[in-house]
């Protein structure tokens, strides 16, 4: 294997140098926020496009802020460092880019002080991360954790045990992927994508206030279905019986990009197969991510100069 550059203590190094304390309080109780970015591969130019560099900083920036974890940089430098750590591994395939913030005190109170925030960057080649073109979902027995008990806009590293634990019952039961309810009983979102029902015209997706992570692929998606296709988009709370009814459904993430969902608790959506809207967003989606539509170039930040 290739050798592999992580960013680290503000400057980039050999991942083979870093090294974390098991008494870390990040690893001990999960004091951190972070983020997933991917950079698309553009064969016909050779070139990589870190894909909403900015609107993914800011939102580390706005998670770490919540988390008093107060790292010192700005979305332009965090943006010029990652661009600089794809070119050092000379990525020529899409990355997906994780960065971490997190609390670097090894102190044993699981205590969010400020004191040591820590920032650290790696990368690796990610193709399509669902493994499936279409997926069949279940209802979860966890429900989505509330603002009032953890922050679910702040990507916050804890709040991933709730996600893992609904992937893992959703896959033991057979399913692709589980969708989460909030504690109120509305659609909420998935263990790591937002949700969007196609029913009567009308693409819906849950509010903000319905404890979601404001996904910057659905931001994207609703702009999308808005400007391009003329479609209304709704923001709003959905009733689980609801997603029974819609003609289409689909996920949207940087990871899981736009990926249709074919049946929900064994019932089919809509045909049973990847609907007629899920195809013209994707169509779309893939259409910009590699720099290719000059609407949306601004979205677009070249690796390779
Ligand atoms: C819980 C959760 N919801 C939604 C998303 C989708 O957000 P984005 O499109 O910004 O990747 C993610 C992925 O980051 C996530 O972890």
């Amino acid at each position: 294997m290739s050798k592999s550059y992580v960013f680290c203590d503000g400057k980039i190094v050999d991942e083979n140098e870093v090294t974390i304390s098991i008494r870390s309080k990040a690893f001990n109780y999960g004091l951190g926020c972070f983020e997933g970015i991917r950079a698309y591969w553009n064969e016909d130019e050779k070139q990589l496009y870190g894909f909403r560099l900015k609107d993914h900083y800011t939102r580390l920036l706005q998670s770490a802020k919540t988390l008093n974890l107060n790292i010192p940089y700005s979305v332009d430098e965090l943006s010029k460092f990652t661009v600089e750590l794809l070119k050092k591994n000379q990525f020529k395939q899409t990355t997906y880019i994780r960065p971490v913030v997190f609390d670097g005190g090894t102190d044993i109170n699981p205590t969010l002080s400020n004191a040591e925030p820590k920032l650290i960057i790696y990368c690796q080649p990610m193709g399509k991360f669902a493994g499936k073109n279409e997926l069949s979902v279940c209802i979860s027995s966890w429900r989505r954790l509330e603002d009032t008990m953890l922050p679910p806009r702040t990507k916050p590293t804890a709040a991933y045990l709730n996600s893992a634990l609904a992937s893992l019952e959703a896959k033991q039961a057979g399913y692709d992927e589980a969708m989460f309810l909030t504690a109120d009983g509305h659609v909420c979102e998935g263990p790591g994508e937002n949700i969007f029902i196609f029913k009567k015209g009308q693409l819906i997706t849950p509010p903000p206030s319905d404890n979601i992570l404001e996904g910057i692929t659905r931001d994207l998606v609703m702009r999308l279905g808005r400007e391009e296709l003329g479609i209304e988009v709704v923001e709003r709370s959905i009733a689980r019986t609801e997603l029974y009814a819609s003609d289409e459904i689909f996920f949207s993430g940087t990871a899981m990009e736009v990926t249709p969902i074919v049946k929900v608790d064994n019932r089919i959506i809509g045909t049973g197969k990847q609907g007629e809207l899920c195809k013209k967003i994707k169509e779309l989606f893939f259409g910009l991510t590699t720099g290719k539509n000059p609407k949306y170039s601004e979205y677009c930040t070249p690796v390779y100069r």
